[in-house]
């Protein structure tokens, strides 16, 4: 049996940084996990979203996974140093592939970030593009609804457009061309942040950074066979299913719905 790579998000947004972890790595087993029951992160305080993340790569350690990819960047952004603690195995979060795209992709150094209220609070991504860019400008701002639209599966919804309208006004005077979608939830609203920013800014999804960083640390697996994958919830399986099928374009294999009880972990 081939070690898991294991996977966690708060919700469904993390599917995005699996597909393309299973298009670049086809070959690997994933475990992955969402934490459906206590979704959305963002809005928390800093010692729950460390809490959380701790139980849920707890959970994922249980399984014997070789790596733990944090597809959140609330986690990546308040957690990594307490899950690094935790584990021998490597810990990757999501905030530095972003970054490197998003300065690569810059052409006038003024670049935006969206993402929940604990990422832009947490300045991580100010900070890791500043380290790279000292002349950068860097405009934030949190978009606390878009997590509980795309979790309720409303990507289409003239809600979903008014909310993103009003957001990314925020955006309209201040020049960018590059807008990191700092949060894993975002890229299944890319089109919708593409059209409202008039198709004028380079949008950065950073799973398929993440996916091609995965690549250099797992050596090939020798029989190439295709990987079997497994989800678990915290909460609502149906659910999960039922957004998670329009967000691969299949349906998962079974999802598993299990508790987190804090005693395991304590
Ligand atoms: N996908 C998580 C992130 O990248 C969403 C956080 C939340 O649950 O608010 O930040």
């Amino acid at each position: 049996m081939k070690q898991p790579v294991g996977i966690f998000d708060s919700g469904v947004g993390g599917l995005t940084v699996y597909k393309a972890i299973k298009k670049a790595l086809p070959e690997e087993n994933i475990i992955y996990f969402g934490d459906t029951a206590r979704v959305p992160y963002g809005p928390k305080s800093e010692n729950t979203i460390i809490k959380y993340s701790l139980q849920n790569a707890r959970f994922l350690l249980q399984k014997n996974i070789k790596i733990l990819v944090v597809a959140c960047n609330t986690s990546s952004a308040l957690a990594l140093p307490e899950l690094e603690q935790i584990t021998n195995i490597p810990v990757i979060g999501v905030i530095q592939p972003g970054v490197k795209l998003a300065v690569e992709s810059t052409l006038n150094n003024r670049i935006g970030v969206i993402g929940t209220e604990g990422t832009i609070r947490s300045e991580a991504y100010n900070k890791a593009i500043k380290a790279i860019l000292p002349e950068a400008e860097i405009f934030s701002y949190a978009c606390p609804l878009f997590v509980p639209l795309v979790e309720e599966g409303w990507i289409q919804h003239p809600a979903t457009k008014l909310i993103a309208e009003q957001y990314l006004s925020y955006f309209k005077d201040k020049n960018i061309d590059t807008l990191v979608l700092g949060c894993t939830h975002y890229p299944l609203l890319k089109s919708l942040i593409d059209e409202i920013m008039e198709h004028k800014v380079k949008l950065i999804d950073s799973a398929d950074a993440i996916a091609l960083h995965l690549k250099t640390l797992l050596p090939v697996e020798e029989h190439n066979e295709p990987g079997i994958d497994r989800f678990y919830v915290s909460d609502n399986e149906a659910k999960f299913s039922e957004i998670a099928e329009y967000i691969l374009g299949v349906k998962p294999t079974p999802v598993k719905s299990v508790h987190l009880y804090e005693s395991w972990f304590e």
